[in-house]
C-alpha cells in the first residue's frame, strides 16, 4: 500500500496547505478568532506527505504536533498567513486552503490594553485578504483546493464558492453545534466543475486520506 501511495500522482509534488484559525489582535492581550482546531489541515498535511508529496503547512495557532516530515510555518493573523502563502505560491503544484481564516480584523490595534471605562464598546472591523482567491488568480497557479464551512445550504454555497473563486475543487463540510469545528470527525462533500463526490462521515484522518486520494486523481487528470 505504501509503495502504491508513493508512486501516485502526488509523489514528488509540492503541496502547500493552510490550517488552523487566525488571530486578529484587538490590543496587546486580546484577539478575535474562531473554533478551528487545525485537525483537518494537519491530517491533510500528513496524508499528503504519506502520498509522497513535499509538504509545507502554513499554520495559525493550534495545539497539535507538527506532522513528521512536514515543514511548518507558524503565523498568527490573516495578513501574516497571506504573506507566507503568497511568498510560496509560485513554488507549489497543489494548494489546499484548510485554514479558518478570520474574515474581518480590527481596523486599528490598540497600543495598550483597553480599559473598561465605558458600558459599550464598538470595534470597527475591516475585511482580511482572501488567501484562497489570491492563490486561484495567481499565474502560474497551482491546482487550487478550497474548503467551504457552511451552516446551511451547503451544496449551493459550496458550488457558488467553487465558481466565484475559480477553484479546481472544493470540500464542503457542515458546521454548527456538534458538527465540524473542534471535533475529531467530519463530513465532506466534494465538488469540482465537472462532478462531485460524497466522502462520507469519518475521522478527520480517514477523510484526509480520501480527500488527498481524490485531489491526486483530479490533479493527475489535468496532467500538469
Ligand atoms: N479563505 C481564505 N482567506 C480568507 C477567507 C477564507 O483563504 N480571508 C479560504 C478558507 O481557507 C477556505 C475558503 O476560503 O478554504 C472558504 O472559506 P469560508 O469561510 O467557507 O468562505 P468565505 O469565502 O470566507 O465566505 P463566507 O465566510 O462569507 O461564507
Ligand atoms: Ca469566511
Amino acid at each position: 500500500l505504501e509503495a502504491c501511495w508513493r508512486g501516485g500522482p502526488l509523489a514528488g509534488r509540492r503541496v502547500l496547505i493552510t490550517a488552523g484559525p487566525t488571530r486578529e489582535a484587538i490590543d496587546p492581550v486580546r484577539f478575535l478568532s474562531n473554533r478551528s482546531s487545525g485537525k483537518m489541515g494537519y491530517a491533510l498535511a500528513q496524508a499528503a506527505r504519506e502520498a509522497g508529496a513535499e509538504v509545507v503547512l502554513v499554520s495559525g495557532p493550534v495545539s497539535l504536533p507538527s506532522p513528521a516530515g512536514v515543514a511548518v510555518v507558524a503565523v498568527e493573523s490573516a495578513a501574516q498567513m497571506y504573506e507566507q502563502v503568497m511568498a510560496r505560491v509560485a513554488d507549489c503544484d497543489v494548494f489546499i486552503g484548510a485554514a479558518a481564516v478570520a474574515d474581518y480584523a480590527p481596523v486599528t490595534v490598540a497600543g495598550q490594553k483597553l480599559k473598561k471605562h465605558r458600558d459599550r464598546l464598538q470595534l470597527e472591523l475591516v475585511r482580511t485578504p482572501d488567501i484562497l482567491a489570491a492563490v486561484a488568480t495567481h499565474r502560474p497557479r497551482p491546482f487550487t483546493v478550497g474548503f467551504a464551512a457552511e451552516t446551511e445550504r451547503v451544496r449551493e454555497y459550496a458550488r457558488d464558492k467553487l465558481a466565484r473563486k475559480g477553484l479546481d475543487l472544493i470540500a464542503a463540510n457542515p458546521v454548527g453545534p456538534g458538527q465540524g469545528f473542534d471535533r475529531d470527525d467530519n463530513t465532506l462533500w466534494v465538488f469540482w466543475p465537472g462532478g462531485e463526490r460524497d466522502l462520507g462521515t469519518a475521522s478527520k484522518k480517514a477523510l484526509a486520506r480520501r480527500l488527498i486520494t481524490l485531489i491526486g486523481e483530479r490533479y493527475g487528470q489535468e496532467n500538469r
